[in-house]
């Protein structure tokens, strides 16, 4: 992928917000390199900057300072166009609330980011239609997001973050609003997604979802305080993403 193998590289980063007696230092010089394959949890305490983080390893946000590469090419000093494209074409985000677009359809939600990246919406419908009978919802494909409950709509929001098989998903405490069955739903979507060889930044309070992670950093006020590898000995399973969802080319 590249020289280091490191689908995400960050190196001194930081992130201010505020300034003077209000200064939050939100990410306070983070090394970090997230292998390809390779599934990482986040935890800490809320406000040490877990989201913060995430938003910079994905072009969300610019930092105040350092450094951050996606699949060997920086991105930090990007413009705003090219931080766009790269955010659609490699970068998939799942959010603790979803953030689905409540006037599309299931369907519409998942396509959405293959009709940006240019795919032809027949392209895009299919994409979107295996990704939803894989996450289980082909049969609630033409509902509204407000038809669907918490752990569907999670569900959707995870298949919208795979439809341009992206290089990394990153995903910000993905099982926060969800009851226990829901989480185990997500859970075992993720879990595939881990055998695939899917990277994946999870940050998370669940411990179960932390367990299904291969390595786990925990964070206080901005910075790395462990970095722990798990001792993993599930098997891994071959191929691709693409493979795994049936996408094709
Ligand atoms: N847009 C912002 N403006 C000002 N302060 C922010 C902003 N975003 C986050 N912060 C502050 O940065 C710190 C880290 O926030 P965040 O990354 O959301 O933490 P976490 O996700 O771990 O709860 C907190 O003190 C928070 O209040
Ligand atoms: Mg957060």
């Amino acid at each position: 992928m590249t020289m280091s193998g490191a689908v995400i590289r960050a190196r001194g980063l930081v992130k201010h917000f505020g300034r003077g007696q209000s200064l939050v230092r939100a990410v306070d010089e983070v090394d970090l390199e997230v292998p390809e394959g390779q599934t990482l949890a986040v935890m800490g305490p809320s406000g040490c900057g877990k989201s913060t983080l995430l938003h910079l390893l994905g072009g969300l946000e610019r930092p105040t300072a350092g450094e951050v590469w996606v699949a060997g090419r920086r991105i930090d000093t990007l413009s705003e166009r090219a931080l766009a494209r790269m955010r659609r074409r490699s970068v998939g985000f799942v959010f603790q609330s979803f953030h689905l677009v409540e006037e599309l359809s299931a369907a519409e939600n998942v396509e959405l980011p293959a009709l940006l990246a240019g795919r032809s919406p027949r392209e895009a419908r299919r994409r979107a239609m295996l990704l939803l009978d894989r996450v289980g919802l082909a049969g609630r494909a033409r509902h509204l997001p407000a038809r669907l409950s918490g752990g569907q709509r999670q569900r959707v929001a995870i298949a919208r973050a795979l439809v341009n098989e992206p290089l990394v998903v990153l995903a910000d405490e993905p099982t926060g609003n969800l009851d226990t069955a829901a989480t185990l739903d997500v859970l075992r979507i993720f879990e595939e997604l881990r055998a695939a060889g899917q990277t994946l930044v999870i940050v998370t309070h669940d411990e179960r979802v932390a367990a299904t992670a291969d390595r786990l950093v925990s964070m206080r006020d901005g910075m790395f305080v462990d970095d722990t590898h798990l001792a993993a000995a599930r098997p891994r399973g071959l191929g691709g993403l693409g493979g795994l969802l049936g996408l094709g080319d």
